[in-house]
């Protein structure tokens, strides 16, 4: 069945651009939602006094691709902290939200806000979290040139890091490639492979919580591409070992800043390890990236990372 949502994300070029090559998604159309004029004009959303929000109607295919995972998705886009505004687009009319037509789907949507609830508040506890989950009022599409914008202008003004859209295939094919393949080890093999080289980061892999040389568990190695590593890591050492204790994602922008970094490499300059959780909410195992360039990690990495493991 074709189903509709509504995501407003900051600029609906974008948001368009980023929605339209997801599959399952039929059809993503720009325009303007929840304001008080009918038929606005983009210079009279651009006021900033109309009350709407830069929204993208995203109609989907319901057997292809489910609104908890679309919607995970547009999390995956946005900056949730930010108030009124995306990246250097600032104003109402880029206010983040979900505006959604049908009841029925008011339990899933809420379940993902809380989710990303939770998410930010493991990152930092005092953060707002700003994104609007509210029924649609009313949608205008936006004028023709709005329409395909950046497929019109290649190049052109987007707010989205361009590796959102790396990231955005990238998830799709390791999804495609892993699906029913019951081995996990082959499972991480393929999306540590996948992630080195679409990615080019400098050493991607797993460790894996599995049982110690003496007592109890730890972190031993495997999958991974990049150059030898350290075999096994104890838990709350290291970046991974605090990950897996703390079964949070960590970015570090700067490893010598972080206390008790372990270095497998002296080319290591920034990390980001996203836990591996199994069904009940225990750590199984750890993804751990590495960059020689420092701070080469942010929020889209965390939040990318973490639907690209949430497939194994
Ligand atoms: N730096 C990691 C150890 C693993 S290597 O980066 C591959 C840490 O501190 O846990």
């Amino acid at each position: 069945m074709i189903k509709e949502i509504y995501f407003a994300g900051g600029c609906f070029w974008g948001v368009e651009h980023f929605f339209k090559s997801v599959h399952g998604v039929v059809s993503a159309c720009p325009g303007y939602a929840n304001g008080q004029l009918d038929n606005p004009s983009y210079e009279q959303v651009y006021t900033d006094k109309t009350g709407h929000a830069e929204t993208v109607r995203v109609q989907y295919d319901d057997a292809r691709i489910g609104l908890q995972e679309l919607t995970s998705l547009f999390f995956a886009t946005i900056d949730p902290v930010q108030k009124d505004g995306q990246g250097h687009d600032i104003g109402t009319r880029y206010r983040t939200g979900v505006f959604y037509k049908e009841q029925e789907d008011l339990p899933v949507l809420q379940a993902e806000f809380a989710h990303q609830r939770t998410l930010l508040a493991a990152e930092d506890p005092a953060a707002e979290f700003c994104p609007e989950l509210v029924p649609l009022k009313n949608f205008y599409p936006a004028e023709e040139y709005h329409q395909k914008y950046l497929d019109k202008n290649p190049g052109g003004y987007c707010h989205l890091d361009f590796k959102v859209f790396v990231y955005r295939d990238l998830y799709q094919d390791a999804k495609a490639l892993i699906e029913g393949e019951p081995d996990p080890v082959a499972r991480m093999s393929e999306v540590a492979a996948l992630v080195h080289e679409r990615m080019k980061f400098f050493w991607t892999g797993f460790y894996r919580v599995l049982p110690a040389v003496s007592t109890g568990t730890e972190l031993v190695l495997g999958p991974f591409q990049g150059p030898a590593a350290c075999l096994r890591i104890p838990y709350g050492r290291g970046v991974c070992g605090t990950a897996w204790k703390q079964a949070r994602t960590i970015v570090v922008p700067d490893v010598e800043k972080f206390p008790g970094h372990i270095a497998c490499s002296s080319l290591s300059r920034s990390e980001i390890v996203v836990p591996v959780f199994a069904q009940d909410g225990t750590v199984t195992a750890v993804l751990d990236i590495d960059s020689k360039e420092l701070g080469t990690f942010d929020r889209t990495d965390a939040a990318f990372l973490q639907l690209v493991v949430a497939l194994l």
